[in-house]
């Protein structure tokens, strides 16, 4: 198809400088393992595993076969009152890589349903304990957690709320941990730990039983990879046991073997009572989230109902659609057998190295990384976020895609990668950089 300007303009990109885009428009038509293709022919290193989707590779056949035999067998599925065997296989198998009793899944379509499903299971739990006080939802400045009015209200990036006005009542927000003491630290920070007080605050704030649940990324990773510091989490995970609070990982982007285990709260330590996921879980091959929730709540809320009662009213058309749970069975089925967590760990610290070695480029003013995901943030230009994006354009043309947040570049490579393609990433960035 011939990409008239006229063609263009129907489609209105999310997140997009729709009227720049549309100048110049950037098109992918094809993909395999680490490249994508461009409307050029070009070839394009991925960097950012799609959008932290795709840590398998681009393509992988045996994902589009699942699919395609699904969609030849039973194509959809009404998700309420009505099962399908995929979606149970699935369920169980995301169960068995979550912590603990974490052994209940929720399936919806997306990173925000995922979260905003994890508001209205942390409202309902309280209300079946007979709690229904605990309404303020905590999160952080900086917090990315989707862009569902839920999730949006949670959010601590300015940006994301500042068009949509008072969005929800009741949602505080701890201060965000990026400290000047942690710069350029590779993993953990030692400082910042007593940040995670600021939940003391808001529990003698606005009363002992009023909070509900407490949303954290453990790597913030939309607004530009912010390790927690040392201790952290830990701190918040206590808090919230004294005072009855539910802990929410919004485990988005970490989820899947990002952090080198399955999920980083075994990579930090610390047990939440819900994870949310999404984009991994079928390699970005299909939309789908879920909800990963506690023996206890779930128990809560299901036997709260009266008998012959539906327990918890919520839940989604396309909820464990049964081309998505084709695409995660085929996906978790990839990462076992090809050991990609592994892979992934075992190629951190050559990653970590290769990004902290950009670190004496005059222009760059932080690195921070854990695991298979970095941030490389450069000092602002005119004003914030106008070099980050002029990097994501250069680093475009000279054939690396990379997702950019304000002045930072996001790296968060597949677990596939070679070190020869990490090599080609940072060779691309220090070129780019050089220019500065
Ligand atoms: C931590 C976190 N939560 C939620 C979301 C929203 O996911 P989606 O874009 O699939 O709705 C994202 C997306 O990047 C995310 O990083």
């Amino acid at each position: 198809m011939e990409l008239t300007l006229e063609k263009l303009e129907r489609h209105w990109l999310p997140f997009t400088n729709n009227r720049e885009f549309k100048r110049e428009p950037r098109l992918f038509v094809g993909a395999s393992g680490m490249y994508y293709r461009s409307q050029h022919g070009r070839k394009i290193l991925d960097g950012s595993s799609g959008l932290f989707t795709t840590p398998a590779g681009h393509c992988r056949p045996e994902i589009a076969a699942a699919v395609s035999e699904q969609l030849q067998t039973l194509d959809f599925t009404p998700s309420f009152m009505r099962g399908h065997p995929g979606a149970f296989e699935l369920a169980n198998a995301v169960a068995a890589l979550t912590p603990k009793d974490l052994d209940h899944i929720f399936f919806c379509n997306s990173g925000s349903e995922a979260v905003d499903t994890a508001i209205k299971i942390a409202l309902a739990f309280h209300l079946a304990r007979k709690e229904a006080e605990r309404t303020y939802l905590v999160s952080r400045e900086r917090a990315y957690h989707g862009v569902n009015i839920g999730g949006t209200a949670l959010s601590g990036m300015v940006k994301n709320r500042e068009a949509f006005g008072a969005l929800m009542p009741g949602v505080l927000h701890l201060r965000h941990t990026l400290l000047p003491e942690n710069r350029m630290t590779r993993g953990m920070g030692a400082s910042g730990v007593e940040l995670a007080d600021d939940l003391l605050r808001f529990v003698q704030l606005v009363g002992e039983k009023r909070i509900a649940a407490v949303f954290v990324e453990p790597i913030a990773g939309s607004t530009g990879v912010l390790v927690p510091p040392l201790g952290y989490l830990q701190r918040i995970r206590e808090i919230c046991d004294r005072y009855g609070i539910l802990l929410v990982f919004d485990e988005v982007i970490c989820g899947f073997g990002r952090t080198g285990e399955a999920f980083a709260a075994e990579s930090f330590g610390v047990v939440p009572d819900l994870i949310t996921m999404a984009k991994a879980l079928t390699n970005g091959a299909q939309p789908m989230g879920a909800v990963a929730v506690r023996d206890g709540v779930y128990r809560t809320i299901v036997d709260a109902a009266p008998q012959g009662a539906t327990e918890f009213f919520h839940g989604y058309t396309y909820s464990a659609h049964p081309a998505a749970c084709a695409a995660g069975l085929a996906t978790l089925r990839i990462y076992e057998t090809e050991r990609l967590f592994a892979k992934g760990r075992e190629l951190s610290p050559y990653f970590q190295d290769a990004m902290f070695g950009l670190q004496e480029l005059s222009v760059v003013a932080d690195v921070r990384g854990y695991g298979l995901l970095a941030g490389v943030e450069i000092k602002a230009g005119s004003a914030p976020g106008v070099r980050g994006a002029e990097l994501q354009a250069k680093l475009f043309d000279r054939g690396l895609h990379v997702k950019t947040t304000g002045d930072v570049a996001i790296f968060a490579p597949a677990f596939i990668a070679t070190r020869t393609e990490i090599d080609q990433m940072t060779a691309i960035l220090r070129d780019a950089l050089s220019e500065y």
